[in-house]
């Protein structure tokens, strides 16, 4: 929460403006160090699941989205493209359109062009991710306005004023909701609710529960691109933090954990070592593991609850064929 509002730099950049920016790359330089230092302290070893996308992960990440066992993405893309305009006459044409995510995907691209928002205002935590996505959009949709958002949206934030009083609407796609804790997904949503004010509205998307054998499968593909993902996170402290973890030293390990409802994914230590960042060191026991993500699931009952406890009215639900994901659309009540 701290000083983001205080670091905040406003900027235009090819008619767009841009909020967050160089600053904000410090900032986020800094959080890294301490989330990660932090999270190898813990008995639990953890690290935060928004550290995977760096560019190498983000190009990994993209991989998943393509993978035969990876059904979410081509679910909600499906569900997008077949009920388009029901979802824009939902969210009202001409609004002003929030995302969570740099927006780059072909299932924004489809809204956007649906939607006619008045503005897009896309929220990102990486200023790269931003810039690829504000310039491709701007070449796709020239008359469209958008101001573009560095920031870590995990935590409150405040919306730059805007012309016009458009109606508010939260896209949050990818069932990316899905790496909070229950308790931590309705606090979030209760503070998207405050966002778009008593008239706004939400589109999120979400996994819905599922066969056990069907999750296992899209989180171990056979291809191993999921496991590069998870080992690229240790990649990425010993090139940003200088660390020296041996990644031949650790295996993925996701499962799903019916109990909590959730894909857990872990980086298991092959053997007893130590790893050292900086003037840091933290020993390993052989099989000890590093909690990297969490992939809630939901059922539609589970999911209604908590939009309804956080003061939105679940008004419409669009699944597809299977009901393996489902895209809700959320009233402000
Ligand atoms: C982007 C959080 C929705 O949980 O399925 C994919 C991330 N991790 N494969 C998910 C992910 C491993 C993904 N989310």
């Amino acid at each position: 929460m701290g000083g983001d509002q205080r670091d905040r730099r406003s900027l235009k950049l090819g008619g767009h403006r841009f909020v967050g920016g160089a600053q904000f790359s410090d900032l986020a330089a800094v959080n890294f160090r301490k989330d990660v230092l932090e999270g190898l302290a813990r008995p639990q070893k953890a690290l935060p699941p928004k550290y995977f996308y760096d560019a190498t992960g983000s190009r990994l990440f993209e991989r998943i989205c393509r993978l035969r066992e990876y059904y979410p993405t081509r679910t909600e893309l499906g569900i997008t493209r077949k009920h388009l305009r029901e979802i824009a006459r939902f969210a009202g044409k001409h609004c002003a359109l929030l995302e969570y995510g740099s927006g780059e995907s072909l299932k924004t691209r489809l809204l956007i062009g649906a939607l006619e928002p008045s503005v897009y205002m896309p929220v990102d935590i990486s200023a790269d991710a931003l810039r690829a996505a504000v310039k491709r959009l701007g070449r796709e949709f020239p008359k469209l306005g958008i101001v573009a958002i560095s920031a870590d949206f995990s935590h409150p934030l405040s919306i730059p004023a805007y012309r016009g009083n458009a109606r508010r609407v939260v896209y949050f796609p990818g069932s990316t909701i899905g790496n909070l804790r229950r308790d931590e997904a309705q606090a979030f949503l209760k503070m998207t609710r405050g966002q778009v004010g008593p008239r706004g509205a939400m589109l999120v998307g979400v996994d819905l529960k599922k066969d056990a054998n069907v999750l296992h499968a899209a989180y171990n593909d056979a291809s191993g691109v999921t496991a590069a993902f998870n080992l690229n996170l240790l990649a990425r402290i010993n090139r940003e933090l200088g660390g020296d973890f041996d990644l031949r030293r650790f295996a993925h390990y996701a499962f799903y954990n019916p109990t909590a409802g959730r894909i857990e994914m872990h980086l298991v230590a092959r053997e007893a070592h130590a790893v050292n960042i900086g003037n840091y060191r933290f020993a390993f026991g052989r099989g000890e593991s590093i909690h990297t993500e969490n992939s809630y699931k939901y059922s539609v009952e589970e999911f209604r609850h908590l939009a309804s406890n956080a003061g939105f009215r679940p008004a419409r639900l669009w699944t597809g064929a299977r009901g393996w994901f489902g895209v809700f659309g959320l009233l402000a009540a």
